[in-house]
């Protein structure tokens, strides 16, 4: 393998994440761990001594991009940063990702990340740095303390991995079984969130509400008196949760919804198909009624929840009448968004096997008919938020001077020129108009309903 050209012992980094909000807090926290150990973050990627490649494997495509990424990273005159492949490609290919791609100095996977220093003087020696254990002992225990945050609003991971084998995913083989972060570990992070800034803190697992653990009084909790617990830090004013799984909804976390203010109504529930036999296939454990009876029963606790939800066409065998099923749940679920996908076939999940592969043509044609009624129920959603008064929390500086981002408790986009404001502030705005993807608002002189 030609390292030659590849920094030894890098001064400055970059990370890149692919994928999930997991893969966002991943490299998130690589990135703190390698300030402590006095590396900065290059001021321009293409010059950073380290590239971390934080990848994803849920789609075809994802992996693709990753190689020709790593490709990309040669600069002209030969020269090369030390190269690191993390994530759920590092951890599904292993030492297969430097057969392929050379160039590639670490390969480490999503619960392996804590060892990066070491894998770091392991490649600036030129030996073998590939780690994709999945070792008993937390890798939490293992990372530095969170500290200042740039921005307002921040992603927790309370529990990883996932237990339910839906035979399309490859999320239960790259980040393995369900494991729940211990309540105190999940309750001293975000304080340590708070404290360096942040005022809205979304938690995260692959099956977030299947959390369990126990509090400082050895009660057995879920993620409802989790969410109840953070509700009591006094500068965290919103709390958000994602990705939850139907059968994870417990009578608990329905009722908060309906109770804790800092709950942010709205709720991510994928449901992947609208068609019972396909989600028998699926393996996914709950029927379409079952489904929207759920979401019945947390609308009936919180009428203006936002729902959201993820949908994959062309899974194998997928007949027209079955994918009419699932336009139908859209019609009756009213998603305020969601994200939909084209069927991807991978490598050593049950689907990949099944018979009755759907062609390409269909899948696309089946995507664009599933995507225009999402966008027409989005248009609608936002479109009624019109005429409302509502908390924002501003987060970002927006295209032109004076202007502010921030985000409605229904995650949406809201614009609002107003100079005096600061990223961080909680307003009150009058919502004036509505696009697909964003809404105006102007500074509220009446009091937020
Ligand atoms: N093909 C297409 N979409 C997939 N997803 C997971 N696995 C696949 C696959 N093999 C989608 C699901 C999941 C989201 C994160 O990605 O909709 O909820
Ligand atoms: Fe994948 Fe299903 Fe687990 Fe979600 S619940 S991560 S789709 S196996």
């Amino acid at each position: 393998m030609n390292r030659n050209d590849a920094p030894k012992t890098p001064a400055t980094f970059h990370v890149k994440s692919f994928g999930c909000q997991m893969n966002v807090y991943d490299g998130e926290r690589m990135a703190e761990m390698l300030g402590t150990q006095g590396m900065t973050v290059a001021a321009d990627g293409s010059e950073a001594d380290l590239v971390i490649l934080n990848t994803c494997h849920i789609r075809e495509k994802a992996v693709d991009k990753v190689y020709s990424d790593i490709g990309r990273l040669t600069r002209e005159d030969g020269t090369r940063p030390m190269i690191a492949v993390a994530g759920c490609v590092a951890q599904a290919e292993g030492s297969e990702i430097q057969r392929r791609a050379r160039s590639v100095d670490i390969v480490v996977g999503p619960q392996a990340y804590h060892r990066l220093p070491d894998l770091i003087d392991k490649a600036g020696r030129g030996e073998d740095a590939v780690d994709t254990d999945m070792p008993l002992a937390s890798k939490f225990g293992a990372l530095p303390a969170r500290t200042k945050q740039a921005r307002p609003t921040a992603f927790l991971t309370i529990m990883e991995g996932c237990d339910k084998f839906c035979t399309y995913c490859v999320v239960p083989y790259t980040r393995g079984a369900e494991i729940s972060r211990s309540w105190s570990a999940i309750i001293d992070e975000a304080k340590a969130l708070v404290d360096g800034g942040v005022r809205e803190i979304t938690l995260l697992g692959q099956n977030v509400n299947a959390w369990t653990g126990e509090d400082d009084k050895g009660r057995k909790q879920g993620m409802d008196g989790l969410a109840r617990e953070l509700a009591r830090i006094p500068d965290l004013k919103r709390i958000r949760y994602t990705t939850s799984h139907p059968n994870d909804m417990s009578d608990g976390l329905i009722a908060a919804h309906g109770d804790e203010p800092k709950l942010m109504p709205f709720l991510h529930l994928p449901v992947q198909s609208g068609n019972n036999r396909i989600l028998k296939a699926m393996n996914r454990s709950h029927s379409a009624e079952s489904y929207l009876r759920i979401i019945e029963r947390v609308r009936e606790m919180r009428p203006d929840i936002a729902l959201s939800g993820d949908f994959i066409v062309g899974f194998p065998g997928e007949t027209d009448a079955e994918f009419e099923d699932t336009l139908k749940i859209v019609e009756q679920a009213r998603y305020a968004q969601c994200y939909s996908f084209k069927y991807s076939p991978r490598p050593g999940t049950p689907a990949a096997d099944m018979d009755h592969q759907i062609p390409a043509a269909v899948m696309d044609d089946r995507l664009a008919r599933l995507q225009a009624l999402i966008n027409r129920h989005q248009v609608e959603f936002n479109s009624a938020t019109v005429g409302r008064t509502t908390d924002i929390l501003l987060e970002r500086k927006g295209r032109y001077p004076g202007q502010v981002i921030g985000k409605s408790p229904w995650l949406q986009s809201v614009v609002v020129t107003a100079p005096e404001l600061s990223i961080g502030d909680m307003v009150e705005v009058d919502i004036i108009s509505a696009g697909p993807n964003s809404l105006a608002g102007e500074i509220s002189r009446r009091k937020a309903a």
